[in-house]
C-alpha cells in the first residue's frame, strides 16, 4: 500500500520583545534612520515583529515551537526519526540546528540535518520530509522554519531592517495511510543570488565580506509575484486540483501587496488568506509554519481542508506544497 505523510500537529513560538512600528520607529530615530509607521504599513502591511533577546539562539525557538507541535500532535519526541530546520540564521557554521534541536528535546537517534533555502526554506524541508516518508526512510519528523533575523538586519538601512522579526514553527508529519501532501513544486535560479543576500562569510576567524542582509527590494518583488502563481498553478495541476479547491493561501509573509497580489492571480479572495504578516513582519523560513499554526490555534484552518503553502525567497528559490490537513 502507498504511503503517504501527513501534517498531524502544528506549534510555533516568538520571543516575547514585541516591536510596534511605533517603537522600532522611535529606536532607529536615536541612530538618525529615518521612517514612520504610516510608510511601513503603506508599504508592507507590517505593524509589528518580536526580536529574540541578545542571549536567545534559533535552536531556542526551534525547539519552542517543536515541543509545541509536538504537544498538538500527541507524539513523543522519542519517536521522532527526522528532525530537518529551515534556517538562514543557525546557531552555528556547524553542526546543524536541527542536531542541537535533537538533543535540546531529548529525540535522539533519528536523522536531523537543516535545509538552507532562506525564505522557501519550510516548503523545501516539507518537501524533503515528505519524500522521506513515502520511501519509508522516516515515520515521524518535525519540520521547523526558525530564524533570527535581527542578527543579520542593517539597522542603518531603513530599506531593510524595518521588514523582518524572529520566530519559529514547527509540524509535525506523520506516514499516513490517506493523503496529506498532495503535491509539491520546488525551484531555483542562482542568477538572482545578488538581489537577496548575506554575502560575508568566515574565513581565517575573520569575517570575510559584509554579513549584513542586502536586498533589492523592488526586484524581489516583481519576481516574487510570477513565481508565486507559478508554483501555485503547478501543485494544483500535479494534484488533479484546481484553486477553486483551495480553502487556505497560506503564503510566505513578506508583505501584503506580494499576497493580494498572488491571491488576485489566482483569483482567491483575501478571506482565504492567512495573514499574519501584520503582528510578525517577515520572519523568512519560520513565516508558514507560524501563519499556519495561528490559523490553526485560530480555528480556522481545519482538518479535512486544503491548504496551498508558498515561499520565495533568496537564491533566488521559491516553491509550494498542497496538502490536506
Ligand atoms: O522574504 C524574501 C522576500 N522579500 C520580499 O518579498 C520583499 C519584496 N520587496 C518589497 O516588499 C518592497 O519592494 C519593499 C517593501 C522592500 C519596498 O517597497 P517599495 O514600494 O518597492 O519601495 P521602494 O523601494 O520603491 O522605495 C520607495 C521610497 C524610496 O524613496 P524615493 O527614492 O522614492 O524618494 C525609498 O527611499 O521609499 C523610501 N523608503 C523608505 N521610506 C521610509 C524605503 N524604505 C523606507 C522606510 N521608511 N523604511
Amino acid at each position: 500500500m502507498r504511503r503517504y505523510s501527513r501534517i498531524t500537529g502544528t506549534g510555533s513560538y516568538l520571543p516575547p520583545r514585541r516591536l510596534s512600528n511605533a517603537d522600532l520607529v522611535a529606536e532607529l530615530a536615536v541612530s538618525g534612520v529615518e521612517t514612520s509607521d504610516d510608510w511601513i504599513v503603506e508599504r508592507t502591511g507590517i505593524r509589528a515583529r518580536h526580536f529574540a533577546a541578545v542571549d536567545v539562539v534559533c535552536s531556542d525557538l526551534a525547539t519552542a515551537a517543536a515541543k509545541n507541535a509536538l504537544q498538538a500532535a500527541g507524539v513523543d519526541a522519542r519517536d521522532i526519526d527526522l528532525i530537518i530546520v529551515a534556517t538562514s540564521t543557525p546557531d552555528m557554521v556547524f553542526p546543524s540546528t536541527a542536531c542541537i534541536v535533537q538533543h535540546k528535546l531529548g529525540a535522539p537517534g533519528g536523522a536531523a540535518f537543516d535545509v538552507q533555502a532562506v525564505c522557501s526554506g519550510f516548503v523545501y524541508a516539507l518537501t524533503i520530509a515528505d519524500a522521506m516518508i513515502q520511501t519509508g526512510a522516516a515515520n515521524k519528523a518535525l519540520v521547523i522554519g526558525s530564524e533570527i533575523f535581527s542578527r543579520i538586519l542593517d539597522f542603518k538601512d531603513r530599506t531593510t531592517c524595518v521588514l523582518f522579526g524572529d520566530g519559529a514553527g514547527a509540524v509535525v508529519l506523520e506516514a499516513s495511510k490517506t493523503p496529506g501532501i498532495l503535491a509539491s513544486d520546488l525551484h531555483a535560479d542562482g542568477k538572482h543570488v545578488g538581489i537577496l543576500c548575506v554575502p560575508g562569510h568566515v574565513s581565517g576567524g575573520h569575517i570575510t565580506g559584509d554579513p549584513l542582509l542586502k536586498m533589492d527590494g523592488q526586484a524581489v518583488f516583481k519576481l516574487a509575484v510570477g513565481v508565486l502563481e507559478d508554483a501555485a498553478r503547478a501543485t494544483l495541476e500535479k494534484a488533479g486540483k484546481t484553486q477553486a479547491d483551495i480553502d487556505w493561501l497560506i503564503p510566505h509573509q513578506a508583505n501584503i501587496r506580494i499576497m493580494q497580489s498572488t491571491a488576485k492571480k489566482l483569483k482567491l479572495s483575501m478571506d482565504k488568506v492567512i495573514v499574519t504578516v501584520d503582528q510578525h513582519g517577515n520572519t523568512s523560513a519560520a513565516s508558514i509554519p507560524l501563519a499556519l499554526d495561528a490559523g490553526v490555534r485560530a480555528g480556522k484552518v481545519k482538518p479535512g481542508q486544503l491548504l496551498m503553502l508558498e515561499g520565495v525567497g533568496g537564491g533566488f528559490t521559491w516553491g509550494a506544497v498542497l496538502l490536506n490537513l
